[in-house]
């Protein structure tokens, strides 16, 4: 894909079957856990986004022999740890990767010093910091944790640690540092959010204890890592992602005599908000042949063209969704009546500040959205029976999520609409601008 801009025209109905690229969420964590552990794991599915290649090109600089053996098929020979990196470790833009990276490597008693993107350099790192520092970690780093950074671990005390906002990335942080931690270390989670460290930390032969324990009438998950946890390598086949699946879904419920489905996608309950709070608005989203593979629910999803209604998404499903309110957010644009989303406030420290940037987005395609501190609300066209206008060009400051969601959205439109650094797209989903132009979607350079 070019770094000229990208633009999206509507055109006629969308149709076919599609598979989702590899879930971005797990492949960090397989590249990470085979490094961590001994002997061989393979992987399959892996998404190969520029995210997920930094991770990799990090675990060979860690130690860990990375190897390519065919499309999406890896092999990590993991030495049972880490080892001092010679270099600077560059994570790009993958705040997945540098997060949980730093967290596995507090285990160690090595020094090694974290670099990203312009986007990465601006986000928030001292989240995962602090709780590394309490269980006695060191580093040195920009104002406010930002990086680049430099973290020395070894020789860790145990945690236990309730999370201050609900990240997963934070959780794994500390999960993977207490790894090596005397005593081990218990994240305590008021919102429980995506699971997947925990699932796999089992499948390389931890153990990983989880209960739900209501203390003044909520429920707070308790996940504990006894100490002295080895990690044997494993097969990992990762699924599809139903972050990325959720563009093309989206762009079959709001193109006119669309029918599209996408095959393999994750169900895990912790990842699929978006698809009930679509359900909700009336969607026709049918999922089908559900699966399992490798410990993960799967299965494949239809959506056809449908009239779409407004809704209040609840708060506390924010976790199970956090990824996909841009692109709910334009579906909330086609539907009827306004779409309130609260307790979000989450998506401002995303690659982006992803909910102005979905506002301004939006609005430069005639759409009415009401911003707030923690939320957004979208007004839907649908009820005005006249569509959404479109022709804006769209500022994606570099954010993969912004640019797809507003290409999705000039399918649906009067008028085109272009993005700035479609590029960016590569870091989740590399094959998106083929797959849509498959589907029947007019992308084409701007
Ligand atoms: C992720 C967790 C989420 C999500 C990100 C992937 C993960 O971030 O936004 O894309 O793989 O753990 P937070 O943990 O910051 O919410």
């Amino acid at each position: 894909m070019s770094s000229a801009g990208l633009k999206s025209a509507p055109g006629g109905a969308l149709r076919g079957i599609v598979r989702a690229p590899g879930d971005k969420s797990m492949s960090h964590r397989s590249m990470i856990l085979g490094a961590l552990a001994t002997g061989t794991t393979t992987v399959e599915g892996l998404l190969e986004g520029d995210d997920v290649l930094a991770t990799a090109r990090a675990m060979a600089a860690f130690g860990a022999r990375v190897e390519r053996e065919g499309v999406g098929r890896w092999r990590i020979e993991g030495q049972g740890g880490f080892s001092e990196p010679a270099d600077v470790i560059d994570c790009g833009n993958a705040g997945t990767g540098v997060r949980l990276i730093m967290g596995a490597a507090a285990g160690f008693a090595i020094c090694s010093t974290f670099t990203g993107d312009q986007s990465l350099r601006g986000r928030p790192m001292g989240r995962v910091l602090e709780p590394l520092a309490r269980m006695g970690a060191t580093w040195m780093g920009r104002d406010k944790g930002r990086l680049p950074l430099t973290l020395k671990g070894g020789a860790l005390r145990g945690l236990t640690y309730t999370l201050p906002m609900a990240s997963a990335q934070v959780k794994s942080a500390v999960l993977l540092a207490g790894l090596h931690a005397e005593g081990g270390v218990e994240v305590i989670e008021p919102e429980a959010t995506r699971d997947h460290t925990e699932r796999m930390l089992r499948a390389f032969g931890a153990e990983v204890l989880v209960e739900d324990r209501v203390a003044g009438g909520k429920t707070f998950r308790h996940i504990r890592l006894p100490e002295g946890q080895k990690l044997t390598g494993t097969h990992v086949a990762v699924p599809g992602d139903p972050s990325s699946a959720a563009f093309p879904l989206v762009a079959g419920l709001i193109v006119p005599g669309s029918e599209v489905t996408v095959e393999g996608v994750m169900l895990n309950e912790l990842r699929t908000g978006l698809f009930t709070t679509l359900l909700e608005m009336g969607a026709d989203l049918v999922i089908s042949n559900r699966r399992m593979a490798s410990g993960e629910e799967v299965g494949d999803i239809t959506a056809r063209y449908s009239r779409l209604k407004g809704v209040v998404v609840p708060p506390e499903r924010a976790p199970a969704m956090i990824d996909e309110y841009p692109i709910l957010a334009v579906a909330a644009a086609f539907a009827d009546g306004p779409t309130v989303m609260r307790g979000i406030g989450e998506m401002r420290v995303k690659e982006s500040d992803r909910i102005a940037l979905t506002a301004a987005g939006l609005q430069a395609c005639g759409v009415t959205v009401e911003e707030e501190p923690e939320g957004m609300t979208v007004v839907g066209t649908q009820g005005g029976n006249h569509p959404v206008r479109g022709g804006g060009l769209v500022h994606t400051h570099g954010d993969h999520r912004i640019a797809m969601s507003h290409l999705v959205l000039g399918l649906a439109a009067e008028q085109a609409v272009a993005v700035d650094e479609p590029g960016m797209i590569a870091t989740s989903f590399p094959g998106f601008v083929d797959l849509m132009r498959g589907l029947g979607g007019g992308l084409t350079e701007a």
